[in-house]
Formats: structure tokens, C-alpha cells, sequence
């Protein structure tokens, strides 16, 4: 019943948001950076990925508006908080009083990263999301306070590692010891969750290009990210988007850093590999 009653939402809004499309001749079809760097918006969908044969990233369904935000470094917001995490790269913090820079040197050393993550980390065991890398320098070799998931600190580092990686496909492992957490991740997203017994997959793989109130579906792609979100005025995370898709069917969620969470990580980011890394990406 509830997803008859969403099947109408997406209906009555594609009707009449229908109109707007006169303007599509317009449209802004590919994401070239600073008028130099095309980036992969489309292409063909992982072996692994049943349901679909060609993956978009969530910049092909913003308006042209919003897609131009992107495509150049002065006028993508999410450039401020870009700049912010390079001052706290060469700042020392903690008890070692060492600063990024001194065992990392330049930000760009940190290259190829955000596109395989998140990843198995042998000597822990388990699969890690930047943000876990990022804690263990902070605590194990800064002697330094952990950032919250969260933080500002911690999405704006975030953004700067995974800016060093802008235009590489999206490359994660899905196999080897990776494997058992990718398909807990999966198994995750094809969960129906909350009131409105919604999974992620009922929204970004069976209505993605409708409209579920004023906002076009995408296919919850995960290569821009941290998003700056013209709503929020802020990066945001991708536990915290999770989080928010969650609430949105009214179910509890899981929290941010969860292990759940890092594997639902795992598996969308798997879902996107083939698409250009865009961190910092602009999104509504
Ligand atoms: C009720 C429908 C709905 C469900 C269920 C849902 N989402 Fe979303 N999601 C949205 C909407 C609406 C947006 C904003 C527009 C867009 O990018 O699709 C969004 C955005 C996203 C984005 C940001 C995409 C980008 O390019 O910035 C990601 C990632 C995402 N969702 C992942 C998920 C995951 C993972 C789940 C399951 C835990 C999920 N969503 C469940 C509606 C949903
Ligand atoms: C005292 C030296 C030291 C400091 C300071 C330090 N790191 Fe590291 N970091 C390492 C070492 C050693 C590794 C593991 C070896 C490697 O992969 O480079 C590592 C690994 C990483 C990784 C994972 C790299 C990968 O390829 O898997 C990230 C991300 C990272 N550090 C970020 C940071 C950030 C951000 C800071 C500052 C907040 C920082 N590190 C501070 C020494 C340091």
C-alpha cells in the first residue's frame, strides 16, 4: 500500500515537472572541469550489477545550474573547505607535533587513494574507509584527539584526499578478503527499510529519472563525494547522505562509521566503479 501511494508521488511530480523539459536542447551533457578535464558521467555498468547496463553519476540529473556550480573550481563551493584542509595538513597537531605534510609531503601524494576506497586493510583486518586511515594517523602517529566521522575537520580532509584523485574511474575491490562486507553491504541495499518499506534499490535502481517531490532521482552514486550540497551550505558525507536516505522511508539508522554503514559504502561505491571520482561534487 505504501508503495502504491509513493508510485503516485513519482508519477503526479514527473507529470508535472514534465513541462521544464522543453528546455533540454539546452542541457549541459558533459562535465569538463575548469575547461580542460571531461570526467566520465556515463558508462557501462559493472559485470556485477544485475539490474542495470549503464550507470550515470548524480551529476547528470542536477539542473544546468547546478551542473555548472561543478565544472569550474572558482565557482564550486566546495572549494573553501578544500582550502581549509590544506592548512590543516601542514599544521602540527598532537603529541608527536607532526603535521601531515611532514610524513606525507604534498597533499597530491595521496593520489589514486579515494578511488579504491574503501579497501582491505591487512594488518587490521578489515575493510577501511578514508576516514578510519585518516583517525589512525591522527591517534597511532599525530598522538593527536580522533576526528568525529562527522566533523568538519574530518569532510574537509576528505575532500582534499579525494580531490587528488578527480577524473580517476572509480576502481574499488569487491573480491579476495573484501568480499564477505561487500555482500553484507548488498545485502543492505536491497533491504526494505522503515514505515514506507523502501530499499535503496526501490529508489535509485527502480525509479532513478523519476521525480520523488521536486527532486530528480539519481542512481545513488557515491563518486563525488563529500558532496557540497547547495541545501545544506556544507560538504557532506556519505554516511550522513545514508543516514538521511534512511530517515526519509522513516526507519532508525544505522550510525555513521558503522559497520554496516562502511559496507553499504563498500557496496555502492562498487556500483559506481567505471565513473569518474568528482570531489568535491555540487549537488542540491
Ligand atoms: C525514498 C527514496 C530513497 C531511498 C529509499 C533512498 N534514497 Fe538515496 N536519495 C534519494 C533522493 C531523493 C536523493 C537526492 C536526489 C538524488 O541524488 O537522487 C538521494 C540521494 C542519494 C545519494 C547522493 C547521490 C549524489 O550523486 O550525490 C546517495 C549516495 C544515496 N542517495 C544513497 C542511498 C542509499 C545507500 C540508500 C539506502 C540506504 C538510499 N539512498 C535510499 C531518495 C532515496
Ligand atoms: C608520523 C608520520 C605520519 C603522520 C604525521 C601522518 N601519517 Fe598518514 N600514514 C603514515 C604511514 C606510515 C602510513 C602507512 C603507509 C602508507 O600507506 O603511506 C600512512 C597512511 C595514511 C593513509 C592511507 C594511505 C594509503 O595509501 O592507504 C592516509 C589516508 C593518511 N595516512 C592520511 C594522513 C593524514 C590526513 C594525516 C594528517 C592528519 C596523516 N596521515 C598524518 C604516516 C603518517
Amino acid at each position: 500500500m505504501k508503495t502504491l501511494s509513493l508510485k503516485a508521488a513519482f508519477s503526479i511530480a514527473t507529470a508535472v515537472t514534465a513541462f521544464g523539459l522543453g528546455t533540454a536542447a539546452h542541457a549541459i551533457d558533459e562535465l569538463v572541469i575548469n575547461g580542460e578535464e571531461k570526467l566520465v558521467t556515463e558508462t557501462a555498468a559493472p559485470a556485477h550489477l544485475e539490474n542495470m547496463s549503464t550507470i550515470r553519476s548524480g551529476w547528470t540529473f542536477r539542473t544546468d545550474e547546478t551542473k555548472s556550480l561543478q565544472m569550474d573550481d572558482f565557482d564550486n563551493p566546495g572549494m573553501i573547505f578544500v582550502d581549509k584542509a590544506i592548512d590543516a595538513w601542514n599544521t602540527a597537531e598532537g603529541a608527536a607535533e607532526k603535521a601531515c605534510a611532514d610524513c606525507h609531503s604534498g597533499p597530491e601524494s595521496m593520489k589514486g587513494l579515494r578511488a579504491k576506497l574503501p579497501k582491505w586493510n591487512e594488518d587490521a583486518g578489515e575493510v577501511w574507509t578514508m576516514e578510519m586511515y585518516v583517525n589512525d594517523c591522527r591517534t597511532n602517529r599525530m598522538e593527536a584527539e580522533a576526528w568525529d566521522w562527522n566533523s568538519a575537520d574530518m569532510r574537509n580532509m576528505t575532500a582534499l584526499i579525494g580531490l587528488q584523485s578527480r577524473g580517476m574511474p572509480m576502481d574499488v575491490a569487491i573480491d579476495g578478503p573484501a568480499q564477505s562486507t561487500w555482500e553484507k553491504g548488498k545485502e543492505i541495499y536491497y533491504t526494505r527499510y522503515g514505515q514506507l518499506e523502501l530499499a535503496c534499490a526501490n529508489c535509485h535502481e527502480d525509479n532513478y529519472d523519476n521525480y520523488i517531490r521536486a527532486d530528480h532521482l539519481s542512481m545513488g552514486m557515491t563518486n563525488g563525494f563529500p558532496v557540497y550540497r547547495l541545501k545544506q551550505a556544507d560538504l557532506v558525507s556519505q554516511h550522513n547522505r545514508f543516514r538521511g536516505c534512511i530517515r526519509d522511508t522513516r526507519a532508525e539508522t544505522f550510525g555513521m562509521g558503522s559497520p554496516e554503514f562502511i559496507a553499504l559504502e563498500l557496496y555502492v561505491a562498487s556500483r559506481g566503479n567505471g565513473l569518474s571520482v568528482e570531489t568535491p561534487a555540487v549537488r542540491n
